[in-house]
């Protein structure tokens, strides 16, 4: 095992008014952080001030690319909207490239209807293939998004979650540390 601990920041991938995804974030964080050698970190992509008049590499945020750097491992909240991800999400994950190459990358889908943002995760595992992220075995999913937290933002089951961001977490830190690991002692030119 590494001395240092791995640092996984999450990314709360709405800026809307209102997101029930916020709460989905708060939580995930304090349970992140509450994990032996681990140190996370929200990001809420509408604290951002990224231009929309060109895309991509040319609009990257100097803080985001340093912390995206930094990064071992990330999570990603987002919620369904249309099947799909939030278009600001794309636009602020496109800011970066190298940072992201062979780091491991766990998704939690967020959704008013009952399947957890299912849908909305399946249109994000090729973007972060491309992105150059690893994917893990394991996804995290919040449907009836509206039904899971009281009026404070705290999660009424907190138990049933806990228990299913245990194999999810396990499985983002191995694939972190491996992954660390592997960009530090293995170099692609020696195995080819
Ligand atoms: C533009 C838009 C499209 C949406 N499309 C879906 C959808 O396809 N499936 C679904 O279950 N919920 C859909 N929703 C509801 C969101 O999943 C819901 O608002 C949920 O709380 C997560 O998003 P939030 O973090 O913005 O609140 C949509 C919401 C918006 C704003």
């Amino acid at each position: 095992m590494p001395d240092t601990p791995l640092f996984i920041p999450v990314i709360l991938g709405t800026p809307r008014q209102g997101r029930q995804s916020e709460h989905v974030a708060k939580f995930l964080v304090e349970q992140v952080a509450q994990r032996d050698r681990l140190e996370t970190q929200l990001i809420d992509i509408r604290d951002m001030a990224i231009a929309t008049n060109d895309a991509g590499e040319s609009l990257k945020d100097p803080e985001f690319s340093a912390t995206m750097e930094r990064a071992d491992g990330l999570i990603i909240v987002t919620p369904e909207y249309n099947h799909g991800y939030p278009g600001l999400l794309k636009h602020v994950l496109d800011t970066c490239l190298k940072e992201y190459i062979h780091k491991a990358v766990g998704l939690c889908g967020v959704s008013s209807g009952p399947f957890g943002g299912t849908r909305v995760i399946q249109n994000l595992l090729p973007v972060m293939r491309e992105l150059g992220l690893v994917t893990i075995f394991y996804d995290l999913n919040f449907g009836n998004v509206q039904q899971l937290f009281d009026e404070s933002g705290n999660l009424i089951d907190k138990q049933t979650y806990i228990r299913r961001m245990e194999r999810f977490m396990d499985e983002l830190v191995w694939m972190s540390t491996v992954l660390k690991y592997g960009r530090k002692e293995v170099s692609l030119e020696k195995i080819q």
